[in-house]
């Protein structure tokens, strides 16, 4: 989004925890959180599709809740905690359930996957044992242009069950 540079704007420093790390930054109010992660955090894996909360391809965790970063401020964020895919894989290993998409081809051209994989992290977090019905649920704000659904509740199923005997 590019911001009118004619209305009056403001600076604030915030203090927000960004994948496990506390972080300390300057933001302009009018910011979005998902700007404030790719634009001043190089934090690109969130993508921005619609930018008007319609497709969740910028979804990210907000306190462990999904929430599209292109619809709450960075400043709404302050004191908070988020979790972005690049927080999903632990030093390099990637978690369960985006090994599980690579091995039930659930993506195609990958737009939507990062916002997918946090909604569906969201879910097995508070629901380890998934049905079908409960993985739609929880993606029925994630939009795949690609039509990938099928595969993503294969790997959803499938990683749930990995999960489980770790
Ligand atoms: S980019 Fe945020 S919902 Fe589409
Ligand atoms: S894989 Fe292309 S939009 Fe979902």
């Amino acid at each position: 989004m590019v911001l009118d540079e004619n209305l009056p704007q403001s600076k604030k420093r915030i203090s927000i925890t960004v994948n496990g790390k506390k972080v300390e930054h300057e933001i302009n109010s009018r910011m979005t959180l998902a700007e404030f992660l790719r634009e001043e955090l190089d934090l690109t894996g969130t993508k921005v599709g619609c930018n008007r909360g319609e497709c969740g391809s910028c979804t990210v965790l907000l306190d462990g809740v999904p929430v599209y970063s292109c619809t709450v401020l960075g400043v709404e964020a302050a004191g908070r905690e988020v979790l972005t895919i690049e927080g999903l894989a632990d030093e390099g290993k990637l978690h369960l359930l985006q090994d599980a998409f690579i091995e039930h081809d659930a993506l195609q051209c990958g737009y939507c996957t990062p916002g997918m994989l946090m909604s569906i992290k969201a879910l097995l977090d508070r629901n380890p044992q998934p049905t079908d019905d409960d993985v739609r649920k929880a993606t029925d704000g994630n939009f795949c242009r690609c039509g990938s659904y099928p595969n993503i509740i294969k790997a959803t199923l499938d990683a749930s069950k990995k999960i489980a005997h770790e």
